[in-house]
């Protein structure tokens, strides 16, 4: 099941898999619908297509996840799986948790046991739930392994990589090969920063929107920032009068990208400015030093290997980042191996086939 951005390239590296050892019903719940954010991706990756449509759109949390509840509650009884799958931390992943739980149909979670232990933040109380409610625990990082046993769920953990690393070492030298989008917005490799904003925490509070304009264009002074605008962040961008400021500090704002796109922005730039966690992952996959506008990270390797700091919303926190984190490229980053060598997607499918098949 899945129904946001992540969530599509997260189903790129299991769909196939799964499909070799399985039937699999995939339905699409419809949290994103915009082009940019849903159908370039199923194009791109090669995802199958949906073989169920919810279209919950956009509402707060109550209604958003409701709407997934209620969408999914019937096909659930029509389809009668054997188990439930439910990628990350979105309220599509909660919503499918829930009805999965109330039917009695065993859940599975991939990148179970993430963490932020900030539960003001919308994505951690989801997964907390889903990871409360699962019959396997599809982890990551041996961090997230760790972290469901200390919740004493660790029997329902297996360890099997990074679905979205393994998409990253595919996709990576496709994006180099077939993204124009450097030609296209005019960039040099190497002379940019590629930047993204989209948490609710960072956005939607208008006194922490102008500090992370305050980063971005603090970062613009040493290379200028390409920032690949969310829609949430460009309507909230928009009612605070924000957006005719940014051009002359520096700040160039586009649309949102394709995968191939954003992938080929990212391993060409000099560093990413980012709150999301997927790519901070994808800078640390293309060996891109990653500066974190956040004060936490459930991915904890990429911090320690020294390739991604956290500078919240603090300006010269990120430039002293900038200065101090490795240059593009210089070292390869020990990625793949922290993150499963490529092979989450094939782990997934076992699991489930030995686990819940
Ligand atoms: C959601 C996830 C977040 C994930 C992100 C990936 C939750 C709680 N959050 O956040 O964890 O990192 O997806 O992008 O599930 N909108 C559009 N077009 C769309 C979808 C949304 O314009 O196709 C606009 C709407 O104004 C909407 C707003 O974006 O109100 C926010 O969308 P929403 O689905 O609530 O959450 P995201 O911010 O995308």
């Amino acid at each position: 099941m899945i129904g946001n951005r992540p969530q599509f390239v997260k189903a790129a590296a299991v769909s196939t898999k799964l499909r070799e050892r399985a039937e699999e019903v995939l339905v699409h719940t419809g949290q994103h619908y915009d082009r940019e954010l849903s159908e370039i991706f199923f194009e791109e990756l090669g995802v199958p297509p949906p073989d169920r449509r919810l279209e919950v759109g956009s509402g707060t949390h109550a209604a958003q996840t409701a709407a997934v509840v209620k969408g999914l509650e019937p096909l659930a009884d029509e389809v009668a799986p054997d188990a439930v799958l439910v990628y990350g931390d979105t309220n599509s992943t909660l919503g499918g948790a829930l009805v999965a739980a109330k039917a009695g149909i065993p859940l599975a979670h991939v990148e179970a046991g993430m963490r932020s232990f900030n539960r003001s933040m919308p994505e951690e109380v989801n997964r907390v739930v889903a990871d409360a409610l699962s019959a396997l625990s599809l982890c990551s990082t041996d961090a997230a392994v760790r972290n469901l046993q200390r919740e004493g769920l660790g029997e329902t953990a297996v360890l099997v990589g990074d679905v979205m690393a393994d998409v990253a070492m595919i996709f990576g030298p496709v994006a180099d090969e077939r993204s124009n989008v450097l030609a296209r917005l005019r960039l040099e490799p190497g002379g940019f920063i590629a930047a993204t904003a989209h948490r609710a925490r960072n956005v939607d509070d208008p006194a922490n929107l102008r500090a992370l304009i305050e980063v971005l264009a603090r970062g613009a002074r040493e290379a200028p920032v390409v920032f690949a605008v969310h829609p949430r962040t460009r309507a909230r961008l928009e009612a605070e009068g924000l957006v005719d400021g940014l051009r002359e500090r520096g700040i160039r704002t586009v649309a949102p990208l394709g995968y191939l796109d954003i992938t080929r922005l990212v391993r060409a730039s000099r560093a990413v400015f980012t709150d999301s966690g997927g790519l901070q992952k994808e800078a640390f996959m293309a060996s891109v030093p990653c500066i974190t506008m956040r004060d936490e990270t459930e991915w904890v390797e990429t911090i320690e290997t020294g390739w991604n700091r956290l500078v919240g919303l603090d300006p010269e926190a990120a430039v002293r980042a900038l200065a101090e984190l490795p240059r593009p490229g210089r070292e390869t980053s020990p990625a793949a191996e922290l993150y499963g060598g490529g092979m989450a997607g094939e782990r997934v499918a076992r699991a489930l086939a030995d686990r819940l098949g």
